[in-house]
């Protein structure tokens, strides 16, 4: 029975925790998260186990990058479990820090990336981005990790974090990690938990679409919005879709002729569910 992650709830112990590691030498990788644990995080957090020597993790449903019609309220909470799945994959340290101590009635401050943030998600979701960069800046001024892990399944968002890391100097490697699926294709998601037996089996073609996308520019298609239109086509009768975009996977730039790594990136209304995906084909 793997032992349970020692649960820190200040700034004060988490740090203190990391420093001690760090002091005796022990490299320390870390995995932020909302909670409503999946393989998909249990995959962040046994990646960092395989790289340092102490993992920290983090569950903090962020207030800031939530819309106010957002699922904020009803977003999955559920410690134990969460708890249970972090030790299995080999967590040490986790922090569950108060949000009235993350963000005291007389927080200010933001951190915005506003290029990156702009297409994708950032369209539908103004001031997300910047919601999750403040967070994870503070996340990563409170563990001091040598290593941070993010998944690509929000890839946009692992692109934010990489900016700002590197735009403000902050002394830790961002490492972005593959997506884990399930055995049908469908992303996992803390999400996926809101959708109905029926809308679960249907939510697959997601991924079938972006890699109906995906194979177009295999086959040498160029033009972004042939490319985009057989994904759309692909995703007719799945649920509303939000945006379906074909854009350059490094600068989240359009290209009318696609050219190297580009990004196919989709994010459509299954029932009560916003699904997201993406796929990455070099063009
Ligand atoms: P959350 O949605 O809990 O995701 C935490 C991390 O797990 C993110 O880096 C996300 O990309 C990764 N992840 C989610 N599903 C995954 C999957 N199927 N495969 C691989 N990785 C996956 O993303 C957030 O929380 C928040 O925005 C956060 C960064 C914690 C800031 O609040």
């Amino acid at each position: 029975m793997p032992l349970k992650p020692l649960t820190l709830r200040t700034a004060e112990r988490m740090r203190a925790w990391s420093r001690a590691c760090r002091a005796r030498g022990r490299s320390v990788g870390f995995v932020p998260t909302m909670g409503g644990l999946h393989a998909g995080h249990a995959s962040l957090v046994e990646r960092a186990r395989a790289e340092n020597h102490r993992v920290a993790a983090s569950i903090f449903v962020n207030p800031i990058q939530f819309g106010p019609k957002e699922d904020f309220r009803r977003y999955p909470r559920d410690l134990r479990g969460d708890r249970r799945l972090l030790a299995a994959a080999g967590c040490h340290a986790l922090f569950v820090p108060e949000a009235r101590h993350v963000f005291p009635e007389d927080f200010e401050t933001r951190v915005a990336v506003p290029f990156l943030s702009a297409p994708l998600c950032g369209r539908f979701r103004p001031g997300h981005f910047e919601g999750v960069a403040t967070v994870v800046a503070k996340l990563l001024h409170i563990v001091e990790p040598d290593r941070v892990y993010v998944g690509s399944k929000d890839f946009q968002q692992a692109r934010v974090i990489e900016r700002m890391v590197r735009d403000l100097d902050l002394p830790v490697e961002v490492v972005v990690c593959p997506t884990v699926r399930e055995p049908d294709g469908l992303a996992m998601s803390s999400r996926n938990r809101y959708l109905t037996d029926a809308e679960r089996a249907r939510a697959p073609r997601l991924h079938a679409a972006l890699q109906s996308g995906a194979a177009k520019v295999r086959a040498g298609v160029r033009d972004a919005g042939k490319v985009r239109a057989a994904v759309l086509r692909a995703l007719r009768g799945l649920g509303r879709v939000q945006y379906v975009e074909v854009l350059d996977a490094r600068s989240l730039a359009e290209r009318r002729e696609l050219a190297g790594a580009t990004l196919l990136a989709a994010a459509v209304f299954v029932g009560k569910a916003r699904l997201i995906d993406n796929v990455v084909v070099r063009a």
